[in-house]
């Protein structure tokens, strides 16, 4: 998309050179989708503020805890430290902060509701970027960047209560799909997020479905 805030158009040139040769599936191209689709939520949502929802999207994942060591600052500091480059004023800030704080996803058993309108469009973007086909891709991008098998049947998915528990997890890429991904649906926030969901979360199940028959040979039969 075309930023029509100037403020918008330095962030997306600041973040697009920061991500463009990341190779986790956190990459450029996820946050411009992430900031594409949260756009799109926030034409239909008049009570957005659509600098914060564009500001959000584009920074949601400018230092995630997961590259960080686990630091969960590490995203809000870095927000900051830009915004304030930018001279951005103090309420922009702390309203970006505050969604990149809240936006991640923690483990089935914890909840992570958004207390902005802004924070629950990028938090439906970014989930729906996690579903679908690209879902699937990411998820194997993340799983091979971190060198951990596609599957192994004798590693059953956790509930995982705690983000602690979420965050050491190191079970094969396919646990993460009942850990996390065939859950985002339920999760998300608005209802034109949850209508974008209905196709993409068929996919997720009909690939898993295939990856298992593949997986025990069902459908090479006796040939
Ligand atoms: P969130 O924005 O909800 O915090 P993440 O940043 O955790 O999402 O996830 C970003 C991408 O990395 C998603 O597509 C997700 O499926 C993938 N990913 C995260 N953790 C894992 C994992 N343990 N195995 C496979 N993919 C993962
Ligand atoms: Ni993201």
């Amino acid at each position: 998309p075309d930023a029509t805030d100037p403020l918008v158009a330095r962030t997306a040139d600041f973040i697009r050179s920061k991500f463009l040769h990341e190779g986790s599936g956190h990459d450029w191209e996820h946050i411009r989708r992430v900031w594409q689709v949260a756009r799109a939520l926030a034409q239909h949502t008049p009570q957005a503020d659509p600098l914060v929802t564009e500001l959000g999207a584009l920074l949601h994942d400018v230092a995630d805890w997961k590259f960080h060591d686990g630091d969960e600052e590490a995203g809000p500091r870095a927000a900051r430290q830009w915004l304030e480059s930018q001279q951005a004023p103090e309420n922009v800030i702390l309203a970006v902060e505050k969604i990149i704080r809240e936006i991640s996803f923690k483990g089935l058993g914890v909840a992570t509701p958004m207390s902005t309108v802004e924070g629950e469009l990028v938090q439906d973007a970014d989930r729906l970027d996690a579903i679908g086909a690209i879902g699937v891709a990411r998820a194997f991008a993340y799983g091979g960047h971190k060198g951990r098998p596609l599957h192994d049947p004798a590693v059953l998915p956790l509930q995982h209560d705690t983000f602690e528990s979420y965050k050491q997890n190191t079970a094969p890429t396919i646990n993460h799909f009942y850990e996390k991904l065939l859950h985002l649906r339920e999760r998300l926030n608005t209802p034109a997020a949850r209508q974008v969901a209905q196709e993409r979360h068929a996919f997720l199940e009909q690939f898993l479905a295939q990856f298992l028959r593949e997986w025990e040979g069902q459908d090479v039969g006796q040939l």
